[in-house]
């Protein structure tokens, strides 16, 4: 019999803790991570860097197409971050994933405000959502994998072993943002992040292609009044369970 492998299958609005959760459960139970949040960052990129609009769906699809776009789990020793490189860096510095445009590591040029809104755009387009949809369900396919987003539970995973909501009140979510800005040394009001989460969000639910939704069957955990050990343990035990039933 073939082997089954087991997905867990993460979405939930902005900043409501997704990336952390997945991680932390992804490395207690020997999964694969995949942030799909990162490859509509990495489309976003692609099309600042070559003067593209955000709205310019084939443009975008065919660099996605000619660009070599690679996710791992960031390296435990120092690298050289390309071959041209003469530096050596550390990618333990707090990154969650590190990725590679074309052996760049740009996990931190992802990351910018821009590009947060840049991503936010480019996922409305259907061309490009069918393309990374087709390549996060080439990833999954054959391991074991937490993979978080917007529509994984029912576009990218629909059988997921275990689907799951993650949400928290929006407040909270700026609050949580605003104090990993201020770890950075970044400047930023509550108030302006407030806003920007809230634009997010809108766009995320209201696009036609696949918004962002609650499937009946998902697992809906609220992390407004609650530790991230204690979501993460909660999903660990269940998986656990879940497991050990059905190998009986
Ligand atoms: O999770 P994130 O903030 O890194 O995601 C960036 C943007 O990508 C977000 O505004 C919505 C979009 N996205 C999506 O449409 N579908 C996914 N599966 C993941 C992210």
């Amino acid at each position: 019999m073939a082997k089954k492998f087991f997905h867990i299958a993460i979405d939930g609005p902005v900043a409501a803790g997704k990336g952390t959760v997945s991680k932390l459960v992804a490395q207690r139970l020997g999964f694969l991570y995949v942030d799909t949040g990162a490859m509509y960052r990495v489309a976003a990129y692609l099309a600042q860097q070559n003067q593209v609009a955000y709205t310019e769906e084939q443009k975008i699809v065919d660099l996605i197409k000619s660009s070599k776009i690679e996710m791992r789990t960031p390296l435990a020793d120092p690298v050289k971050p390309s071959q041209k490189s003469k530096s050596i860096v550390s990618e333990q510095d707090g990154r969650l994933i590190t990725v590679l445009l074309n052996g760049e590591d740009i996990s931190w040029k992802i990351r910018t405000e821009e590009i947060s809104q840049g991503a936010s755009k480019v996922s409305v387009l259907p061309k490009v959502r069918k393309i990374l949809v087709e390549k996060q369900q080439k990833i999954a396919h054959g391991q074991n994998v937490v993979m978080e987003g917007r529509d994984i539970t029912y576009r990218v995973l629909p059988k997921a072993d275990l689907k799951i909501f993650l949400t928290a009140d929006v407040r909270e979510r700026a609050k949580r943002r605003l104090l990993q800005l201020q770890l950075k040394g970044l400047d930023a009001s509550l108030q302006e992040i407030l806003q920007e989460i809230k634009e997010r969000d809108t766009r995320d639910m209201n696009r036609k292609t696949d918004p962002l939704k609650i499937v009946p069957e998902a697992w809906k955990l609220d992390t407004t009044q609650l530790a991230i050990e204690k979501v993460v343990g909660k999903i660990v035990d269940k998986t656990k369970k879940m497991k050990t039933h059905n190998q009986k």
